[in-house]
């Protein structure tokens, strides 16, 4: 079989600073294979060196040898700027495929798209578009456990037929060929702790009515020091109560708050005003808590995506209230137990939009939206949602 790419004693370094080292490393024809390491591991950079855009459009010092032959495309790990059309069905550029879920989305302006909407249309592009080698980094970081399913079905229809480089922290998704480390993981998590709740923090009734979402009757309350989790599919809808709250989109009704608060959107790019992680979190003890004190001089805006959500969490504005969209999408294991461990031991109050099955675990409730409502959700309700048979 033809080995599409190769690369002896690779390393690569920014600016002086190495992000891997002697990586060895091929891939033959139609074969499928994932390469594993926690967040700042090079991931991403080997991606982006093996599909071109290193040193072509992103400067770096490479050592060693790589070829690659044929055309190689990369499913990016942020979804919004890979698109070149205005709408879905163009972006896409072929017949309506079918068996995996695009219809709904088939007319619509890729602006208009959930997160996890884009990076599904993003995919099918991907696996429509005739490359030789598909890159994809994370690819199921922003799909909630449908969608997950149903586009490991697809790729791994696509096993045999194509040849697939899967980037990830984890290995828990896909049996695949072979799996290559770049780095290792630890895995501790900390142990739920009892919340003490108090008063009334939150109070919130009110209607919305928006392109793509509408409800009639969202009713929440949430009280001091209380830990609330969101779930719900892909566009259901859990990005605009967060911003409807936190006052960012217009609503018909109320939301009295009794506390200032800090919303933390889920995408953590072009959100950092400073020139050094340091300053952008302003405390030291903060920056520790985190574990970015490795990190603290470097430019935010440089951060490996997984960085990058930590600093954004970091550097939060201390309030009694915290608004997280998906804080836990793009860490690694080590990052997602500091993060578990800060809204575990935190006096405020969380109401956290997620994906994450673990960070529940953390929560005193659980609340779904589907439909346009927001229902209180039960454990049942949960491990249904979760098992994907919603
Ligand atoms: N353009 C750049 N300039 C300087 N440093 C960079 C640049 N791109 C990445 N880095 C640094 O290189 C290291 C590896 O980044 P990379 O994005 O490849 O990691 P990753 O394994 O994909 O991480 P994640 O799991 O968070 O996506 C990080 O420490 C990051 O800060
Ligand atoms: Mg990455």
């Amino acid at each position: 079989m033809i080995t599409l790419i190769k690369a002896r004693n690779l390393s690569i370094s920014f600016n002086g600073k190495t992000v891997f080292k002697s990586f060895e490393f091929s891939l033959r024809e139609k074969q499928f294979l994932v390469v594993i390491g926690p967040n700042g591991s090079g991931k991403t950079t080997l991606g982006l060196l093996l599909a071109g855009l290193i040193p072509e459009f992103i400067k770096a010092e490479i050592y060693g040898t790589y070829t690659i032959s044929g055309k190689t495309g990369m499913l990016m790990q942020n979804p919004s700027p890979q698109f070149f059309a205005l709408t879905v069905k163009e972006e896409i550029g072929a017949a309506l495929p079918q068996g995996v879920g695009i219809e709904e989305l088939w007319e619509k302006s890729v602006f208009e798209l959930s997160e996890g909407e884009k990076q599904r249309v993003n995919l099918i592009a991907n696996l429509c578009n005739g490359m030789d080698t598909l890159i994809l980094d994370e690819p199921l970081e922003l799909l909630d456990p449908f969608q997950a399913n149903r586009f490991l079905k697809i790729i791994k229809s696509f096993k045999g037929k194509k040849t697939i480089l899967w980037l990830d922290k984890d290995q828990g998704f896909v049996e695949s060929e072979g799996k290559i480390f770049l780095g290792k993981s630890l895995q501790k998590f900390p142990k739920r702790r009892k919340h003490s709740i108090g008063k009334k923090l939150l109070q919130a009734e009110f209607s919305i009515k928006r392109e793509g979402f509408e409800s009639n009757n969202i009713n929440l309350k949430l009280y001091e020091g209380e830990k609330v989790a969101l779930i719900g599919l892909n566009g259901s809808g859990k990005t605009t109560l967060l911003k409807a709250i936190a006052g960012l989109v217009p609503i018909k009704g109320i939301v009295e708050l009794q506390s200032n608060f800090s919303f933390s959107p889920q995408n953590p790019d072009h959100i950092f005003f400073e020139n050094s992680v340091q300053q952008e979190i302003g405390s030291m003890q903060r920056m520790r808590f985190f574990g970015l004190q490795q990190l603290a001089k470097n430019f935010p805006e440089r951060l490996s995506k997984g960085q990058k959500k930590l600093l954004s969490l970091a550097s939060l504005q201390q309030g009694q209230l915290y608004l997280l969209d998906e804080p836990t999408t793009w860490l690694d294991v080590e990052n997602k137990a500091t993060v578990y461990n800060w809204i575990n031991n935190s006096r405020e109050a969380f109401l956290v939009a997620t994906h994450d099955r673990k960070l529940l675990d953390y929560c005193d409730r659980v609340l779904l939206i589907e439909g346009g409502e927001l229902k209180e959700c039960s454990s049942t309700t949960v491990k249904r949602f979760f098992r994907a048979g919603l």
